[in-house]
């Protein structure tokens, strides 16, 4: 049976009246990425701030090959040196310039070590303003395989298959300190040229958390039993290109699973709370917690205390091989 025989088609205003909420909802999504990135040029400081990231990136990248070229990417460090320049006059000397400026030094320094004096650039980093110091560094540094394992040591799969959608929660406050940790865990993911776009917008007070939840339409049966509610966003001030229009998607997905198993290490549980919403309903969102125009909102998190005993759905797994084609013949 071909797969259109499955449902009977709706009718002809029906498909377009379908048809035209998509359209109007994808160009809600394409109209904000057209102001917020910087498609047609840096405007604000975050377009600003991610290019510098970029360009920090490819200078890191670079010097972490096995085969590192000295002088490689000399013209990203240069303009990378030219947009330190404009933040710091635009916006002072942040973290962000202190660590591009540590990056800019080990650049200078891996060059000189292999005879590659780069005067312009030294000129360049020279005239620019450094931050207090705060300790965030830039560059390379050396790690040991046998240091990668032990400080990663953990059952991953065991710390995965003991992670469920929790739909019933006691009533204790969750620890701040215990959120900090999730966050930081989130922290630590993956991010587009370390672009860091993500944020967690976390209310724990009881009636904060009804006024976000109201919004959302998948915690009917548990949403007044959590103890917080994490709302994921990821910027669109960061994108450069319209290539990269969904790489917020994907960044964001990663983070919120991140700071879904920070939860759950930390002995809480977490749901994640879908944001499939109209534009209507993710502007009301905007309007109730201030989250800005630029930001996706990815998806919202729901957590708090484990009760000592719980059903959880079982949620089988599908048989590996739906998930994993491994070493599949290619074309040619
Ligand atoms: C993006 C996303 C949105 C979700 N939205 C909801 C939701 O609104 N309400 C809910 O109770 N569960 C929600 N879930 C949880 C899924 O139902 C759950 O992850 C799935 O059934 C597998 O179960 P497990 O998480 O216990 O392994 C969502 C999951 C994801 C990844």
């Amino acid at each position: 049976m071909a797969s259109s025989d499955l449902d009977p088609r709706p009718g002809l205003v029906r498909r377009l009246r379908l048809a035209s909420h998509l359209l109007a909802d994808a160009s809600y999504d394409a109209l904000r990425y057209w102001r917020h990135s910087f498609t047609a040029g840096a405007r604000v400081q975050e377009n600003l701030r991610a290019r510098i990231a970029i360009g920090l990136h490819f200078l890191e990248y670079g010097m972490s090959l096995r085969d590192a070229q000295p002088g490689h990417a000399l013209d990203r460090a240069m303009r990378l040196a030219a947009d330190l320049d404009t933040y710091t006059r635009r916006f002072g000397p942040d973290a962000t310039v202190q660590i591009a400026l540590d990056a800019l030094e080990a650049y200078l320094g891996f060059n000189a070590a292999s005879g590659h004096d780069l005067p312009a650039l030294r000129a360049r980093v020279d005239a620019l303003v450094g931050g207090a110091d705060e300790g965030l560094r830039g560059g390379v540094e050396m790690v040991t395989a046998s240091e990668i394992r032990e400080k990663g040591r953990i059952d991953f799969l065991s710390f995965a298959e003991a992670r469920h959608s929790i739909r019933q929660y006691s009533p204790e406050p969750v620890p701040r300190e215990a959120i900090e940790r999730a966050v930081r865990v989130a922290q630590q993911s993956p991010s587009s040229c370390n672009r860091q776009t993500c944020r967690a917008w976390i209310w724990t007070e009881r009636e904060a958390v009804q006024k976000v939840l109201a919004l959302q339409n998948g915690n009917r049966g548990f949403g007044d039993q959590l103890g917080g509610v994490a709302v994921v966003t990821s910027d669109i001030a960061h994108w450069e290109t319209a290539a990269e229009r969904y790489q917020g998607w994907v960044d964001g997905g990663m983070f919120a699973m991140s700071l879904a198993y920070g939860l759950h290490a930390e002995g809480l549980g977490a749901v994640m709370l879908n944001w499939s919403v109209s534009q209507a309903r993710d502007r009301a969102l905007r309007r109730l917690t201030g989250i800005g125009d630029s930001s996706l909102i990815i998806t919202m998190i729901g957590f708090g205390c484990l009760p000592d005993e719980l059903r959880v759905p079982v949620s089988q797994r599908k048989p590996l091989g739906y998930a994993l084609a491994l070493n599949q013949p290619l074309a040619g």
